[in-house]
């Protein structure tokens, strides 16, 4: 029996900030203070300017002229540039032809790979594998420091219970502990032990703060919560970031309680630096700085700069108002000197321990641009962890499919390329991808491919060769869900069907009665009511990235058993949201299914159709009752709890298993359940592991009634299992 104990995050994050340390500069390098002495006003500002290249937008707006804004030493900082030879381009000008020759910083969005595309964030967070994460952090940030990148518009981590809101694809998901976790790893990877390596990045933890609950899913929507809600599920994977030595953080484009986030000083001065002691600059998202007119709270954009960096921005991402004002408004009093010079000198300690200032072009290497990228190691880790992020939503016995057996594979996006990149690819290439879903099925086994319809419209002229493809097939694979792009930034959507005719098309391939697999590729929780009625086994593949098609094929002939766990909740239609596994118990639970007057709909169940932590395997596990070493702890104290896992099939698997708490009374309303710990275990067939948790004060901490943080005495229900919704249960209490 293997004995594995788990070490709750809050220690985990304690090492992880120790060991970051080593990469943050202690107090301003003197290099900083002598070139802040020599600075004129112009040349401070333009330390604080961020503009795109023309290479790619990512906005609404492009920078003409960026390359004399440089050159005129007007521009400090660059995004949407990169490979060697133009980096180092530009970095020339900056270093030669300006009059201080202070380098330029690249940056760019490495969001889930950067030319070895990995899953979607939302499919890697399913993994529940960090150091998983972690690792495909780290190649992202050798193949983009090796094309002349210092700096990643990564990890975002916004919470978010929104499934209509395009950019739940870009995140961890619902849940606070598990977005922590992933935020800390991320961070760890692409910063590594030393910021200054040729093959690290510097993170931005964004989008900050709350941008995950925009009100009814429309991207770039008010956001209103208690503040309460908000340190409680929103911040914390930020300041995991944070923690984990994380140097840039980004401003959300939201306003949150009447103040955009751009200009929140509470957000940025008492949260971000006071309390959490972030020692980096914060730079905005895009114009976040000019949109503040239109969110009615700067008069102008001249006025918006001001409220800006006297809330605490450093760096105008392309809005360029600090360009057009910053040095007027400096002059006339508005801004102080010394407020612009503490932005100058956050943007400035982070070039030197970047080691900038050392080795200007250290990131540009045209040599490990090739060696580093695309690699084989890369794209095998990639189609590892694509594996790792499916979720086996149902299987009836359809999987793993047969090899060997004719297959009808069927779907638009079946056949796409393009689509297995999902959003954000970064510079990932569509040419880069070997095989669609389709191809890499026919490796496996003898197989027809027929479009049937596409993922979008009305067309259903293809239907008739889909079945006729189906009819003469042993086994069918039905690939369906969103194109891409309606994914990701400005991707709102008002329903979370599956588009067009598809669901219609799965109608009737399942009428054939033959053995029938949808594929799913999405980038937010579907209602897939009628889906996962009428197919056999639901495979929920995200975008798994370059190597997805082969990872897919990985999953239905077996030769990889799932073990991706929900990250998110899947309702069972809309009205269900917003729907999530922490959710509080009311005044008027639902129990009594005659009741009137109890918290409950009319016309659906209180239940999602998929649980948060769901994901099923090829084998199977039982957990034994949950055994405690003390019936309560007290201050300084822990409890350990412990299951026994076993593998009761007959394949090799791996396990998730979660520890969620309640908090029975406490000085607030306390969530049912609450996710607090979790362990993968790799079981062969009959093997058994004891699984522990160790459960410390800090397990059971919340903001209390006096807006402090830490544990209330009394009654707690533990619970452990494969899923927050099939658990074991304890009790124990904590007394102070
Ligand atoms: C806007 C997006 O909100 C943000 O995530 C991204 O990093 C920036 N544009 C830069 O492309």
């Amino acid at each position: 029996m293997k004995h594995i104990k788990t070490l709750l995050f809050a220690a985990a994050a304690i090492a992880a900030v120790c060991c970051a340390c080593n990469s943050a500069p202690e107090g301003s390098d003197p290099r900083v203070e002598k070139l802040l002495r020599k600075m004129t006003l112009e040349e401070k500002v333009g330390q604080t300017v961020l503009f795109t290249s023309d290479w790619s937008v990512t906005g609404p707006s492009m920078r003409q002229g960026y390359i004399d804004d440089i050159r005129a030493g007007r521009c400090g900082n660059i995004f949407n540039a990169y490979t060697a030879g133009y980096t180092r381009k530009l970095q020339e000008i900056a270093v030669n032809e300006t009059r201080l020759g202070i380098p330029l910083l690249f940056g760019y969005d490495v969001i889930h790979g950067f030319r070895t595309i990995f899953p979607i964030n939302l499919g890697m967070a399913c993994t529940w594998d960090p150091e998983a994460i972690e690792r495909s952090a780290q190649t992202a940030a050798r193949e983009a420091a090796a094309a002349g990148l210092h700096w990643t518009y990564s990890p975002m981590c916004d919470i978010t219970v929104e499934p209509r809101w395009g950019r739940i694809s870009e995140g961890s998901g619902e849940d606070p502990y598990l977005g922590s976790a992933i935020a800390a790893a991320m961070t760890r990877g692409y910063q590594g032990t030393d910021l200054a390596a040729d093959n690290t990045l510097l993170a931005c933890v964004k989008h900050y703060a709350a941008y995950g609950a925009p009100q009814a899913g429309r991207d770039y929507n008010t956001v209103d919560m208690s503040e309460r809600w908000l340190r409680e599920f929103y911040l914390p994977p930020y300041k995991a970031a944070v923690d984990a030595g994380a140097l840039s953080v980004m401003a959300s484009f939201n306003e949150l309680d009447g103040i955009p986030a751009t200009a929140n000083a509470h957000l940025m001065q008492d949260i971000l630096r006071d309390e959490w002691g972030f020692r980096g600059f914060v730079v905005t998202d895009y114009t976040g700085i000019n949109e503040m007119v239109c969110h009615g709270y700067a008069a102008d954009e001249k006025d918006a700069g001001r409220l800006a960096m006297n809330a605490g921005i450093d760096m105008d991402m392309q809005s360029a108002s600090f360009f057009n004002y910053m040095v007027d408004l400096v002059r006339s009093g508005a801004v102080k000197e010394s407020t612009l010079d503490e932005a100058v000198r956050r943007i400035l300690n982070v070039k030197a321990a970047l080691g900038l200032f050392d080795d200007p072009y250290k990131y540009c290497s045209p040599e490990r641009e090739t060696s580093e990228t695309l690699t084989e190691a890369n794209k095998a880790e990639a189609r590892a962890v694509a594996a790792q992020s499916m979720v086996l939503l149902k299987n009836d016995g359809v999987l793993p499919l047969r090899k060997g057996a004719r297959t009808a594979v069927i779907g638009a996006l079946a056949a796409s390329k393009d689509d297995l990149l999902g959003s954000w690819r970064g510079a990932g290439e569509v040419q880069s991808v070997p095989a669609s879903i389709a191809d890499a099925i026919r490796e496996v086994t003898p197989a027809v491919y027929a479009e049937g319809c596409k993922e979008t419209g009305e067309d259903r002229s293809g239907f008739g060769a889909a079945l006729a493809a189906a009819r003469g097939a042993e086994q069918i694979v039905l690939v369906i869900g969103e194109d891409c792009q309606w994914t990701g930034e400005a991707a709102s959507r008002t329903s979370i069907n599956i588009p067009g005719v598809q669901s219609e098309l799965l109608e009737k391939l399942a009428a054939t009665g033959k053995p029938l697999a949808v594929v799913l590729l999405n980038g937010r929780p579907l209602d897939l009511t009628a889906e996962s009625a009428a197919a056999g086994a639901l495979l929920e593949a995200w975008y798994p990235g370059t190597m997805g098609g082969y990872a897919v094929a990985d999953v239905l002939f077996g030769d990889v058993n799932p073990s991706g766990k929900l990250c998110v909740t899947f309702p069972r239609n809309l009205g269900q949201v917003p729907i999530y596994h922490y959710a509080k118990n009311t005044g008027r639970p639902y129990v009594h299914p005659e009741a009137k007057y109890e918290s409950r709909y009319l016309d659906s169940p209180n239940e999602p159709l998929y649980a948060f932590g769901h994901g099923l395997s090829y084998t199977t596990f039982s957990y034994s009752d949950i055994s405690l070493s003390g019936s309560s702890f007290s201050a300084g104290g822990t409890v350990e709890a412990s299951v026994t896992v076993t593998n009761t099939g007959d394949k090799e698997g791996t396990e998730t298993v979660q520890m969620y708490i309640r908090d029975l009374v406490g000085s607030v309303t306390r969530p049912v359940k609450q996710l607090k710990g979790f362990k993968r275990v790799t079981l062969a067939p009959g093997e058994s592991a004891e699984v522990s948790f160790c459960i410390d004060p800090e397990t059971i901490s919340f903001w209390r009634a006096d807006m402090t943080w830490g544990p209330e005495a009394g009654d707690f229900k533990l619970f452990i299992g494969g899923s927050s919704d099939v658990v074991k249960e304890a009790s124990f209490s904590y007394e102070d």
